[in-house]
């Protein structure tokens, strides 16, 4: 499936992680079939898939402290599976998932990215996983309450989640009075991509016809690798990069580095 970048790209300034769901707004039969269908669909890499599950959602999910942070209220939810054998499995996975992301925002439904506090014995009952995948991440699917509650602002600002880091500490290579337009609007993409705990591990190393992702910070992952993070962000890059005309491919490599997407000629 090519990327709907005309719909994917306002989606990015769009979505915003929420965590509280209405109960009594259930998602249409054909918002989920729109749904299903672009995680059936949107599969780049064989070692990453995604997998929408229309079942109240209250088993999946764990709160940071008790019930405290839990996500609550959803009606379906959406599987991030990948395949271990894959050694770029971790950035595929977030670059597949954060599509379907972008394609529920773009349906007007609101998501969460959730890698660390989920049941993964309970998402396995629920789809068939062959021994070598690995649910790497869920994300609710729904409408959440109009306003947020408190436990969602306290959430908000305890992963500050919405502050961004300036390009200026996040880029090397090319100085930005040489940029030409798609890399600016690919890096201002890649810049509100979501990262576990806003973490925002990545940089970008930029050439007149590329830009390398890699993983800029040190430090502990707690149980939630970079690269996943690393993969949302490509997925900025490139849907802004073909929306302001550039087309590319990416290559991916070890450690730190992740992988140079570079427009075609
Ligand atoms: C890989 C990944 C894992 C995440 N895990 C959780 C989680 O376990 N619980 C949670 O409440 N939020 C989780 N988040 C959401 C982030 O906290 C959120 O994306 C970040 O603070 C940026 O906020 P925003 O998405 O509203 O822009 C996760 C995000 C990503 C990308």
């Amino acid at each position: 499936m090519d990327i709907p970048f005309s719909t994917w790209h306002p989606a990015i300034k769009k979505r915003r992680s929420r965590r509280r769901f209405d109960p009594n707004l259930p998602i249409t039969p054909e918002t989920l079939a729109a749904l299903d269908k672009v995680c059936n669909q949107f599969a780049p890499f064989p070692s990453a898939r995604s997998r929408l599950v229309i079942e109240s959602t209250e088993s999946v999910f764990k709160g940071i402290i008790g019930s405290y942070g839990k996500v609550k209220g959803a009606p379906a939810f959406i599987a991030f599976i990948g395949n271990m054998d894959d050694p770029f499995v971790q950035e595929r996975v977030g670059y597949t998932g954060e599509g379907i992301i972008l394609e529920a925002t773009a349906l007007g439904l609101n998501t969460c990215w959730v890698a660390g506090f989920f049941r993964p014995e309970i998402v396995t009952s629920l789809i068939e996983v062959s021994n070598k995948e690995r649910i790497l991440a869920v994300t609710p699917v729904g409408y959440a309450r109009e306003s947020e509650s408190w436990e969602e602002k306290l959430m908000t600002r305890f992963g500050r989640s919405h502050n961004r880091l300036p390009l200026s500490k996040l880029v090397r290579g090319l100085p930005k009075e040489q940029w030409p337009n798609w890399i600016n609007v690919s890096l201002e993409a890649a810049r509100l991509a979501p990262s576990a705990v806003n973490r925002q591990p990545w940089g970008f190393n930029v050439q007149d016809d590329s830009i390398t992702v890699f993983v800029r910070t040190s430090g502990p992952e707690f149980n939630v690798s970079k690269r996943l993070d690393c993969g949302i962000a490509m997925l900025h890059v490139e849907v802004a990069a073909v929306n302001s005309g550039c087309k590319g491919e990416w290559e991916f490599f070890p450690s730190p580095q992740v992988a140079k997407f570079k427009i075609r000629p």
